[in-house]
């Protein structure tokens, strides 16, 4: 394949709902090259959170093609899909989504030993913490954390396994905006100066605005990208 991290050609997803159809994405094509950090917005419901969980390996098409880092994922089964999860994206959620009773380092370790590291995760843990402004904080517990370190830790847990492609949806959401703004700012470097995979759902264009290109949804479909 190409340098393209994501490759996706007429994917379509509809949700049974008993008798009803719900379809949530209409047939959306999409490149993201390496390297690159795009913005997915658009109006609430338009799909991009079911787009996001396809892209990120959660959930499956029900139609259309998809392929991560080259690898064709659309007709995996459940566990070889949790596989290239683990091993390819680093999630970041507007709640954080952290274990509560686990320290920073722990938390950031997780994703290590799914993925089956034996040796040299909290190196790598600590690493990540580093990375993030976080090294005087790793025995900390969630919420001896402010919400922007909590969000830190979770993009350190995102990054530590070197992932293809990190996703974040709403990363900014729960923030205020100074912790926003800082977020923001380590997800630009992380592109820039590590050369990072992002995709970001977003509802703030201040965001948008920061990105190299723009994704539009609307109604399941892509309605501009540039
Ligand atoms: N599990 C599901 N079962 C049935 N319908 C669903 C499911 N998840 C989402 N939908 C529907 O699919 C459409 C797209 O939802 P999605 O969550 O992707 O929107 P969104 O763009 O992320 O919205 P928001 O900005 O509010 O987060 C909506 O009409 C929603 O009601
Ligand atoms: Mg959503």
């Amino acid at each position: 394949m190409t340098d393209h991290v994501i490759y996706t050609n007429e994917i379509t997803k509809i949700y049974q709902m008993g008798e009803v159809e719900v379809r949530a994405l209409n047939g959306v094509s999409i490149t993201v090259n390496r390297g690159e950090m795009v913005a997915i917005m658009g109006p609430s419901g338009s799909g991009k959170s079911t787009l996001m969980n396809i892209l990120g390996c959660l959930d499956r098409p029900t139609g259309g093609e998809y392929f991560l880092d080259g690898e064709r994922v659309s007709e995996l089964s459940d566990d070889q899909l949790a596989d290239i999860r683990n091993r390819k994206v680093g999630f970041i959620f507007q709640s954080f989504n952290l274990l509560s009773r686990a320290t920073a380092i722990a938390n950031v370790e997780l994703p290590l030993r799914y993925a089956g590291y034996k040796t040299g995760r909290t190196e790598k843990a600590r690493a990540a913490l580093e990375t993030v402004g976080l090294g005087h904080r790793i025995h900390h517990k969630p919420y001896e954390l402010s919400g922007g370190q909590q969000q830190r830790v979770a993009i350190a847990r995102a990054l530590v396994n070197d992932p293809a492609i990190i996703m974040a949806d709403e990363p900014t959401g729960n923030l205020d905006s100074k912790s926003g703004k800082e977020i923001m700012e380590l997800l630009l470097n992380l592109n820039r100066e590590k050369g990072a995979t992002v995709i970001i759902v977003t509802h703030d264009p201040a965001i948008g605005d920061q990105t190299q290109r723009i994704i539009r949804v609307k109604d399941g479909l892509i309605v501009e990208n540039q």
